[in-house]
């Protein structure tokens, strides 16, 4: 995030939005909001939609601002979001600290505009509305960004959800060690979980955990949504759901973390693997029917690395031969497949939000469906197999629930996804910019419509590389970049108790690719001393 003041002052924000070149209905009005509940404050701006057009309240903001103070506030403390707030356009400035500018910012009488929205919308509710977002930052002009969140809105993912909050995502300077992975924590995360640690006990018990559940549902695009202690035990319960067991077999891709296969273990079926797309690197559909047999119950895509499966083609295969399907998108929060999300086509879908994924809660998960009964039988295996609101035990269950203090940190960071990803594309796209000109390097790509969230930017080196994957690891290490080999084709392991044959692409790209650091919050510099150290090592 940029601190607005230096490259564009308050004045000038407020001359830019007055003027006739800007690409919205634009009328500048202004206004103070008193983050509730925090002790953040922020300035908003509406820029566009009469929303405060003849409204008393109009002249009287506009005549008691002090540019010059808010400019120096802003200076020191400001950073930038720009949100959209109940369909209207605003800008919100935070981070400004109680203990210096705040106070003065309150006495400037600006309160008034916050009176006025809570008279509006009743206390506080100004903080619930639909809305959503783009981070700005140095890397874009500021007309080119509101032109770019003009057109991303029609793509955006999150446009039934109730109240994304924009907050920004901290860069951090370059770091002793570059990490793979790092969440971005916001005020908005803190707020929540210590509201959840306060109160969120006896009838409140549920409270967040019930906001999240239905925010992921409406975000993924699926009816149901129930959060889990983890992705491997929303897979584990969707196998137990569909009623796979002993002597059941379940196809899974050759490449992923293990914990896809597990989970089929878990039941007492077997594991089928099938190679992936050498691009892709996800399942490849067209290996689905060799592998098919009588017994063979499901198919579980991996959208591997945030990477979209070819949904329909399996979808179609599945069809075919009676199958069910479950996604594991558990990297693949936002994953968009032909227009929908990942996670939504299939009898369920579960994702994961482990601490070095796109939105974290420490450890977590969430399971999706459609399916009323396939969801109310997941639900009741999830709480010990008891009849809905008794002690009654109808059959052995498990306990993979999630709390309501971990539940307030995912709904925070969910209410954070959509900049969250525009952030991780642009971190891939350095990368792939920084890199293009080294031969040998051959990136996980999209499949046509599909967009991925770019969890990790990945990349396997051809055999003529001056060095191989493990030393260019070795050596990144050493100048302070972490790295993480790509899984090793899962088949090859010996637990599974059988040796299936070596698949053709799986075990190359397990053996020779790698993930780069793209954490969240970690900049251009970051990323550029990542590309010159690979151009050293390999150039
Ligand atoms: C593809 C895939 N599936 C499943 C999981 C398991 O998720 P969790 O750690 O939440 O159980 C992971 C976690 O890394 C994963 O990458």
């Amino acid at each position: 995030m940029i601190s607005i003041v230096g490259k564009y002052s308050f004045k000038s924000l407020a001359q830019f939005f007055s003027s006739p070149d800007v690409p919205v209905e634009t009328r500048l009005t202004g206004g103070l909001d008193l983050f509730p509940g925090n002790t953040e404050m922020g300035f908003i701006l509406s820029p566009r939609n009469n929303f405060f057009e003849n409204r008393e309240i109009d002249q009287k903001v506009f005549s008691s601002i002090d540019y010059d103070l808010i400019d120096r506030a802003l200076q020191k403390y400001g950073t930038f979001s720009i949100i959209e707030f109940d369909l209207r356009c605003y800008f919100i400035f935070s981070n400004l600290d109680e203990s210096s500018s705040g106070k003065n910012l309150t006495s400037l009488g600006l309160q008034s505009i916050c009176s006025f929205l809570e008279t509006e919308f009743g206390p506080g509710e100004y903080f619930h509305f639909q809305s959503v977002g783009l981070v700005f930052d140095e890397s874009m002009n500021m007309l080119d960004s509101i032109n770019a969140f003009i057109l991303s809105k029609g793509k955006l993912r999150n446009k039934v959800m109730e109240s994304a909050k924009f907050l920004p995502i901290q860069d951090e300077s370059i770091p002793e060690e570059i990490l793979t992975a790092g969440p971005s924590i916001s005020p908005l995360e803190v707020t929540y979980v210590s509201q959840a640690v306060k109160q969120g006990w006896n009838a409140n018990h549920s409270e967040y955990l019930h906001k999240f559940e239905k925010e992921f549902a409406n975000f993924v695009g699926s009816e149901f949504a129930m959060a889990t202690s983890s992705c491997t035990g929303a897979l584990h319960l969707s196998l137990l759901a569909l009623g796979i067991g002993r002597g059941d077999e379940v196809i899974v891709p050759d490449i992923t973390w293990v914990a896809t296969a597990s989970a089929v273990r878990y039941v007492g079926a077997t594991p089928k693997f099938v190679d992936v797309d050498p691009k892709t690197w996800t399942m490849d559909p067209n290996g689905l029917e060799d592998i098919i047999s009588v017994n063979t119950k499901a198919i579980i895509p991996v959208h591997l690395y945030g990477y979209g499966a070819p949904m329909l083609e399996i979808l179609q295969i599945a069809k075919k031969y009676g199958i069910s399907v479950i996604e594991d998108a558990a990297p693949a929060i936002g994953t968009v497949i032909e227009g929908k999300l990942a996670g939504s086509f299939g009898d369920f879908g579960c994702f994961s939000f482990q601490g070095a994924k796109l939105l974290v809660t420490g450890e977590g998960g969430m399971l999706v469906t459609n399916d009323a009964d396939l969801f109310a039988k997941a639900k009741k295996i999830q709480d010990h197999g008891r009849k809905p609101g008794t002690f009654w035990i109808e059959e052995l269950g498990y306990k993979y629930k999630m709390n309501n203090t971990t539940a307030a940190l995912g709904l925070a960071q969910l209410q954070r996804a959509e900049m969250q990803i525009v952030k991780k594309r642009e971190i891939n796209s350095w990368y792939l910019e920084g890199l293009a000109d080294l031969e040998g390097l051959h990136f996980q790509t999209e499949a046509p419509g599909t967009e991925s969230i770019c969890w990790m930017t990945s990349f396997t080196i051809g055999k003529d590389a001056k060095v191989d994957r493990d030393e260019l690891m070795r050596e990144l290490k050493t100048l302070g970049i972490d790295t993480r080999p790509v899984f090793p084709s899962i088949s090859q392991y010996e637990i599974w108790g059988y040796s299936p044959t070596i698949p053709k692409f799986s075990k190359g790209i397990g053996d020779t690719g790698i993930n780069l650091p793209s954490g969240v919050r970690i900049n251009k510099s970051s990323v550029k001393k990542v590309i010159d150290s690979i151009h050293k090592i390999l150039g």
